[in-house]
């Protein structure tokens, strides 16, 4: 009976399709990351391994897997914590979980704009601390996201539904960067193609969507956050060192820019030395796909693809070097 080891808790949707196709599931019982030792002694054996973001797949753990090891499917869109090219020379398919989160990202990535623009996490701890003695007209002021230039770095399924709720729900004038352009949504979306260099001197929210890369390391350099305007929000739903974020704190306590809202940091769980003591921060802990729909959907397309592979058809979601 092939084996499939699940590295931590998911949803049960996924493994009860694996059971009822007839594997051997195990998923392990401890609720955390598993270590390194601890993980590459679970997937000695495995014909399958669900992985998590958490969870780094690189040549010593196909190695300690061994050769019976045909797919690594990631419970995630993103797949920088697999090393894919490596596990291409095995042999071994990755997968991943694209789609069924869009919708979830994209809804998270607008909240986190209306969080920091409206203030509502500031008024919310203000209000629990009683400190509301009235209405007052000058009582956290914060910025409409209507009338807005929206700058999206990033224009894959995610930032497309990101455009698509600020062109139809806020009338906003959208422009984008990525490493190709989109004919088609710009017409759809009446937006406009820039240099990232352009579009962060022109935006007054940019919200980045591009994947964890060589290339996308610190794209939001210190030099790059010099070019924002003053009253200029970030919005990070994508990966943590996607930012410099320690020139970010800078950049935040000096008023270079107005304000951010991060999902992912880049010492994850970790956050950079004064970030959490800003104001003008939003914080949520890398739950941008947290919602009972997509985690259930999540975690059935990840065993499809286990079902598919360890059937000997092609998977759903195969991603490549
Ligand atoms: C979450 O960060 C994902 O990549 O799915
Ligand atoms: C992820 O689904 C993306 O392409 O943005």
């Amino acid at each position: 009976m092939p084996k499939v080891f699940i590295t931590r808790q998911i949803p049960e949707a996924g493994p009860k399709l694996l059971r009822e196709a007839g594997f051997e599931v195990e998923i392990s019982d401890f609720d955390g990351v598993l270590a390194r030792e601890v993980l590459l002694e679970k997937i000695k054996g495995a014909d399958a391994v669900l992985s998590l973001l958490t969870d780094k797949m690189d040549a010593a753990a196909f190695e300690a897997a061994g050769a019976q090891l045909k797919i690594v499917a990631n419970y995630a869109v993103g797949y920088d914590n697999i090393d894919v090219k490596a596990a291409g020379e095995k042999n071994i398919i990755v997968t991943n979980t694209p789609g069924v989160l869009t919708e979830s990202v994209a809804e998270h990535a607008v909240a986190l704009m209306l969080a920091i623009m409206h203030r509502v996490p500031e008024s919310d701890k203000f209000m629990r601390e009683g400190e509301f003695i009235g209405w007052a007209p000058m009582l956290f002021l914060g910025n409409d996201l209507a009338g807005k230039t929206e700058g999206l770095v990033g224009l894959g399924r995610i930032g497309a539904r990101v455009a698509e709720i600020l062109k139809n729900g806020f009338g906003a004038y959208i422009i984008y960067a990525d490493v190709k352009q989109n004919e088609f949504l710009e017409k759809e979306f009446n937006m406009e193609y820039k240099l990232i260099d352009d579009l962060l001197k022109e935006a007054d929210v940019i919200s980045l969507h591009v994947p964890m890369n060589k290339e996308t390391n610190h794209l939001i350099s210190v030099d790059r956050l010099k070019m924002m305007k003053k009253n200029a929000y970030l919005i990070n739903t994508s990966r943590g060192p996607v930012i410099d974020e320690i020139s970010l704190v800078d950049a935040l306590k000096s008023g270079l820019i107005k304000g951010a809202a991060l999902d992912v940091f880049e010492g994850e769980p970790k956050t950079s030395p004064g970030l959490a003591e800003l104001p003008n921060v939003v914080m949520t802990p890398h739950t941008a796909s947290a919602t009972e729909e997509t985690r259930g959907a999540m975690s059935e397309l990840a065993a499809k693809n286990i079902i598919e592979v360890l059937s000997g058809r092609p998977p759903l979601n195969q991603v490549k070097a």
